[in-house]
């Protein structure tokens, strides 16, 4: 969680980081801070609790910071309150060492204690001012310079981290490292930039440096120098950003996340074209042969929030069409409950960030078990992508919404696309059906526009259901992976809560929470579940729920049950989800809006969940 960002360069630095920080909003936004320093002269701190706005006017958008080195800082509380004593960056007595953290540093507190034994005081609650003593304890203490004191100091630290550090002694220069958390570097002319993610200093360089797991950083005017812990030189090339900077603002939509919606088209197409080559599912940029996926008997997937609803669809799409027994887990649980790998297992890992703290720890115990690893994830060079076996990018580009959409799509899309190459791999679809899957795959982009163009409707019965305190999303089959991802999107951003439930289960025991005019959402999308599913609506409407439902064009008697009906172009069944899910991501965003919420950042979220 968190964002930081660092210049140096001849401009004046507060508003470059100010903007980058305005980039990174998406990490965290509970207050926000920098430091900046004017050639030699003392390190100016400025720090202000809440959004970024209140650090922009107490600095007059950082006109009043003179200097052209300076690190800044948004932040998502972990240890201590959001406040301004809490806020980044931190640092020692003397300003000797000055520090912006992103991560959560495990054993702060007995470091913490080691420091105070050694005189050390503390002013706020957080770990960051524990790391910025530690390295301040080692620098004054061996003398050794910057880079010593520092790799000291990550010898001690367990977590993770990104930092950002300028030294009083140091003026021309910052100093960073990381461990599990996102940094990337940046250099053009006499500038040197460095943030926590690309749209940062997309506006300034394409040409980005990633830097890797305990690595050094050492950035001047226009330079960046790397070296190991050890101290040892390292050589990396600058790798070129393709992403134009358009795609990262909002493009003259009102928010980010239906900009976001209304990207889906595209970016699923550009997802099925990096995988789909005359006619054929091609893995091999991942390094996957149809031998090996032969090879494999049975399938676990693993990943947090909508991820793991992606891996819910997947898990009904592949095991249907591949027949070989598919597993989904939630991450955090995955992790520490020493799940059982056989060695001819595939651990599938899906992420939009690819840094999300518990995918990367059941990444990293698939790993230790001995078994192919391969992730799905949107952000090049993030840690999954780096530590996974085998990688498959989605085509997502950067996602900026709290609330996923265009990466949920990209990545059913990768989902569809591994199990038919699996089935047909195992020989379970002949060349026809795997020509007839791949033929009707094609037409997806064009029939989520169709949904997206029928958004009127949607809106109308968000605004009908504004005062709405709960809703239920029920479905069967794939159709109750998706009410699971409907269900999360209403919660998310439009603070009402819902439940999603496979229609069969309601029975069960809640449906005795169903009582007049309750909010009911039925997905019937699956032509074999159909009857099924009405007949479960039916039961909710007797106890007087309202009902909506979404289902396939020509199944227009279910406008017999339902008071709303909804409908989507027809498909495959196994590829409904690409098609259903976009009215709840609709009716998710146009609730929150016309409830005046803060769709694009709601309460208590951040976008990357960096922690467990
Ligand atoms: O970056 P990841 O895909 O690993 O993130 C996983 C979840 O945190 C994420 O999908 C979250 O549930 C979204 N906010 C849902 O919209």
């Amino acid at each position: 969680m968190c964002g930081i960002v660092g210049y140096i360069g001849n401009e004046l630095a507060a508003p470059i980081l100010l903007d980058g920080l305005s980039k990174l909003e998406y990490r965290g936004y509970d207050s926000a801070g920098l430091a900046v320093r004017d050639g030699d002269k003392t390190i100016e701190i400025v720090k202000a609790k809440g959004r970024l706005k209140e650090l922009k006017e107490k600095t007059d958008g950082g006109m009043a910071l003179k200097g052209s080195c300076g690190i800044g800082h948004t932040r998502w509380a972990t240890h201590g309150e959001p406040s301004t004593e809490n806020a980044h960056p931190h640092h020692s007595d003397d300003n000797a060492v000055v520090l912006v953290h992103n991560g959560i540093i495990e054993n702060y507190q007995f470091l913490r204690d080691k420091l105070v034994k050694n005189g050390y005081s503390f002013y706020s609650q957080t770990d960051t001012e524990v790391a910025t003593k530690l390295i301040d304890y080692y620098y004054k203490k061996y003398k050794g310079g910057p880079v010593e004191a520092m790799a000291r100091s990550m010898m001690r630290i367990r977590g993770s981290y990104a930092l950002a550090i300028m030294f009083k002694d140091y003026p021309g220069e910052i100093f960073a490292t990381r461990r599990d958390s996102p940094m990337i570097i940046g250099v053009e002319g006499d500038a040197a930039y460095l943030a926590s993610d690309v749209p940062a200093i997309l506006k300034y360089t394409r040409s980005v440096y990633y830097i890797d797991n305990m690595e050094i950083a050492r950035l001047g005017k226009g330079t960046v120098r790397f070296c190991t812990v050890d101290q040892e030189p390292i050589e990396k090339q600058p790798v070129q950003i393709t992403w134009d900077a358009e795609s990262a603002e909002r493009a003259g939509f009102e928010h980010f996340m239906i900009k976001e919606i209304h990207e889906q088209p595209r970016v699923v197409t550009d997802t099925i074209n990096s995988l789909v080559r005359e006619g054929r599912v091609d893995l091999s940029e991942a390094g996957i042969s149809e031998e090996m996926l032969r090879s494999f008997s049975q399938v676990h997937i693993v990943a947090c929030g909508s991820a793991y609803h992606v891996g819910v669809v997947t898990q009904y799409v592949m095991e249907d069409l591949a027949r070989i027994p598919v597993r989904v887990d939630i991450a955090s649980e995955f992790r520490y409950r020493r799940p059982l790998l056989t060695p001819d297992s595939l651990v599938i890992i899906i992420s939009q960030s690819g840094e999300t703290a518990d995918s990367l720890a059941a990444l990293r115990e698939a790993k230790s078990q001995g078994v192919q690893t391969l992730a799905i994830v949107n952000v090049v060079g993030s840690s999954i992508a780096r530590e996974a076996d085998h990688v498959i990018y989605t085509y997502a580009g950067p996602e900026i919404a709290v609330a996923t959409t265009k990466a949920y799509s990209t990545q059913l899309i990768v989902g569809y696309l591994v199990s038919i190459e699996l089935a047909h791999a195992r020989g379970q679809i002949d060349d026809g059906e795997y020509g007839r899957l791949l033929t009707e795959l094609r037409t997806i982009p064009e029939k989520i526009e169709r949904v997206i163009e029928d958004k009127e409707r949607i809106q109308w019965f968000a605004a009908k259901f504004s005062n709405a305190r709960e809703a239920f999303f029920i479905g069967r089959g794939i159709d109750y992976a998706i009410s699971l991802e409907g269900s999360l999107k209403m919660k998310e951003i439009s603070y009402v809560h819902s439940e999603a439930y496979a229609a069969g289960e309601l029975k069960h025991g809640t449906i005795s929470l169903i009582e007049n005019g309750t909010l009911v959402i039925g997905i019937l999308t699956q032509e074999a579940l159909y009857e099924k599913m009405i007949s479960n609506m039916a039961e909710c409407k007797s106890r007087g729920a309202y009902l909506m439902g979404i289902t396939n064009y020509g199944n227009y008697n279910t406008e017999d049950t339902a008071d709303f009906t909804v409908y989507i172009p027809k498909t495959d069944p196994h590829f409904t989800a690409s098609l259903a899910v976009i009215p709840l991501q609709l009716l998710g965003y146009y609730l929150s809006i016309t409830k005046g919420l803060d769709v694009d950042k709601p309460r208590n979220l951040a976008k990357s969940v960096t922690v467990e």
